[in-house]
């Protein structure tokens, strides 16, 4: 296992990765490392490279160079599934949920290990009662840590689009992770569902010490929940600071805020 010696308090260490597909260069030399507990946001306009980001550090792509060491390990050539279970756990921009299975079974699809998976857990019925029973009793305290109790029972069909980002973080969270990885949480979100939203992702870093990593368009949202902002353009680090110095950065107001008034 490699170790990072400079960084101690480093939970994840992205060393010039980049990634090509054909001509286009979504993600190019990119470097940053991530303190343990932290709350990080990575903005930038459309197509500036930062699902692509996710994709690369969650092990669904693979980098053409770079490393990423996670906990003090090397992870660029793991398989994704392996990177969670290191405690790695991204959400996906748009929710992907089952809509004709009630809400708490979404969860419980996420639990790994389901003897009914395999023969001998399928022959015994008790162990898969035992096991589905476990896995109810974690999906409902999920359900709790985001607010969703009331809708356990539902069809997840039939939940908000804010309230699908709540079963999707609380998917996510079925996992356990040490450091998620939120791709647009807040998008299409009612304000006031973003308020809680907010408060849940505060919660959760105070009370499970997860380090956080969240996409989003829009500076103002996370201005106070973040400790540090990134800010992608053309596949690029462009900013790299305290959430105030962003506003401030020209090469910000020019590739981002420029952009986000040609989107208007
Ligand atoms: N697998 C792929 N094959 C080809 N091109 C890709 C692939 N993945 C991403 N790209 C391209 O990389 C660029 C960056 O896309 P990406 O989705 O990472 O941007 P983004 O910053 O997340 O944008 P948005 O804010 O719209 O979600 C785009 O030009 C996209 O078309
Ligand atoms: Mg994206």
């Amino acid at each position: 296992m490699e170790t990072t010696n400079t960084l101690d308090s480093a939970v994840l260490d992205v060393r010039n990765i980049s990634v090509s597909f054909g001509g286009v260069k979504p993600v190019q030399n990119v470097s940053f490392t991530i303190k343990e507990n932290s709350f990080t946001s990575v903005i930038g306009p459309n197509g500036a490279g930062k699902t692509s980001l996710f994709n690369l550090l969650s092990g669904m792509n693979k980098v053409d160079s770079g490393e990423i060491i996670f906990r003090g390990e090397a992870i660029q050539s793991i398989h994704a599934h392996k990177i969670a279970q290191k405690g790695l756990v991204r959400t996906f921009q748009g929710a992907k949920i089952i809509r004709r299975l009630t809400v708490a079974e979404n969860l419980m699809m996420a639990v790994q290990g389901n003897p009914g998976d395999n023969l001998m857990g399928f022959l015994n019925p008790r162990a898969r009662k035992s096991f589905e029973a476990k896995a109810r009793e974690e999906a409902m305290r999920r359900l709790d840590q985001v607010g969703l109790t009331k809708f356990a029972d539902e069809y997840a069909g039939i939940l908000s689009g804010g309230q699908r980002k709540l079963l999707d973080l609380s998917r996510a969270l079925m996992a356990d992770p040490k450091m998620l990885l939120l791709d647009e949480p807040f998008a299409g979100v009612n304000p006031t569902l973003v308020e809680k939203l907010l408060t849940v992702l505060a919660a959760l870093r105070k009370e499970q010490s997860i380090t956080f990593l969240l996409i989003e368009h829009d500076l103002e949202t996370v201005m106070n929940i973040s400790d540090r902002v990134i800010v992608m353009a053309d596949g690029k680090i462009i900013a790299d600071g305290l959430p105030n110095s962003i506003y401030e950065n020209d090469l910000v107001i020019d590739a981002y805020l420029g952009s986000r008034r040609k989107d208007a």
